[in-house]
């Protein structure tokens, strides 16, 4: 096989074959194909689109070009939620103990953050003691025994789609749905997930600003997991404005304790119960998405989520008394409001502004090496759709020092104030097919 006529056969609109693909994903990965000639290939998938079944021979040859997790110790159904990144979006820490309670074992492998917050693996650390160096081991025991464990990244998942991103990156190739359904896919299936729930958000903050492509990623993501034999579901939800109230680490933490406990915002909560049902169901602990969705209300409201959260915590190090004192979480030294400047209702809060403001306090880092603050970030008092009188705080900023000037000009850019709003609709769609 000759690398020039793939490109060639791609460029004029043909299917490329399973072999062919694989040749392709293992030349790249072992350096005998160069970035040139993958770019133009890249460029040709761009136009041309790739069918169902070329999407699926990508995932999977891209799963083979590195480790694969083995989670078969781990008994039960391995369901695993994905999220395409926001702001603000505390949903893996309240589904995590939410599902484990309904009986699905989460066996998680977390990642750190870059850009608006902290990921997963910030925000727990925030809880003091809490780690996720475990050995493999104690991580198949622990969900054996407890029904959770989160652990740190490790192995060298997905080669060949860390080669590529990086190359689409400099060759204006990211935007393509079947390069970011495959992308996504295929680190999702190395890392052991028998099934998948995919949070796809839409709106200012989130990777697909346009709803309509957000829902063609969603079906194609939903189609290469069933192709490859994962069940696949997802919800489409909106960012335009950031989930819940709170954005940073800590802030987070607590806003994910006080939903576990049936007193978070509406918001994050439903968009939890609408992730959690599929995972539950997918999961075989419900008969349907509605029994699944009864079970965990019934979770919140009988304290059991809590329970879960909590033993989570202490088995991984960390104090579990924060259930309870949420004081006892990082806390910045500094709380400052911004007063609206008018009367009215509350139009826009854009979501990756507001997320580059909680940056640039210290919650999320602007480079991977930079450090970040678990205690500061900003808690929203108003959501879109919310009345609002001059002097009434729109947001608390938890700060490190008092110097909040620039923060509060980007946030007052951030949050418009109309005559009149409407909260947007949280979740757009769901794709079960
Ligand atoms: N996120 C990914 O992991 N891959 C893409 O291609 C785009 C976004
Ligand atoms: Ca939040």
């Amino acid at each position: 096989m000759r690398m020039v006529d793939l490109i060639e056969k791609k460029r004029d609109g043909h299917e490329l074959s399973e072999e062919e693909i694989a040749f392709i994903i293992q030349g790249y990965t072992n350096g005998d194909i160069p970035d040139y000639q993958i770019s133009a290939w890249a460029m040709a998938i761009f136009f041309r689109d790739m069918s169902r079944r070329e999407r699926a021979d990508l995932t999977m040859a891209m799963v083979r070009s590195g480790d694969s997790i083995d989670l078969s110790d781990i008994e039960g159904i391995k369901v695993d939620k994905h999220s395409t990144g926001g702001v603000g979006d505390t949903t893996t820490l309240v589904l995590a103990p939410l599902v484990a309670a309904a009986g699905v074992p989460v066996a998680k492998m977390s990642g750190r953050g870059l850009g608006h917050t902290g990921g997963t693996i910030d925000k727990l650390e925030a809880v003091e003691g809490f780690h996720v160096e475990l050995t493999k081991e104690d991580f198949t025991r622990l969900v054996n025994e407890h029904g959770i464990a989160i652990i740190g990244q490790s192995g060298n998942l997905t080669p060949a789609d860390k080669k590529l991103y990086a190359l689409r990156d400099v060759t204006a190739t990211v935007d393509s749905i079947p390069l970011i359904a495959s992308s996504i896919m295929s680190k999702k299936i190395a890392a052991g997930a028998d099934a998948i729930v995919l949070d796809v958000k839409t709106g200012a903050g989130a990777f697909m600003k346009d709803e309509q492509d957000a829902r063609e990623l969603a079906e194609a993501m939903v189609a290469i997991g069933n192709e490859v034999g994962r069940k696949t579901m997802a919800v489409i939800s909106d960012m335009s404005q950031p989930l819940g109230l709170a954005i940073g680490n800590a802030l987070e933490v607590k806003e994910a304790i006080d939903t576990l406990r049936g007193e978070g915002p509406a918001d994050l909560l439903d968009l939890c119960l609408a992730l959690g049902r599929q995972m539950v169901y997918l999961g075989g602990k419900a008969a349907s998405l509605e029994e699944a969705e009864d079970k965990l209300r019934a979770l919140i409201a009988s304290g059991a989520a809590l329970d879960k959260f909590k033993e989570f915590i202490a088995n991984q190090g960390g104090n579990p008394a924060v259930a309870d004192n949420p004081e006892l979480l990082p806390q910045a030294p500094y709380r400052i409001e911004l007063p609206s400047k008018e009367d009215g209702f509350v139009a826009e809060i854009t979501a990756d502004a507001v997320g580059t403001a909680a940056m640039i306090l210290g919650a999320g880092r602007a480079t991977k090496e930079s450090e970040i603050d678990l205690s500061v970030g900003l808690v929203l008092n108003k959501k879109v759709g919310d009345a609002v009188k001059a002097g009434d705080s729109l947001v608390t900023i938890h700060a490190s020092s008092e110097d909040v000037a620039e923060v509060k000009e980007r946030l007052y850019k951030a949050i418009r104030v109309a005559g009149s709003a409407k909260a947007p609709v949280l979740v757009r769609g769901i794709v079960t097919e």
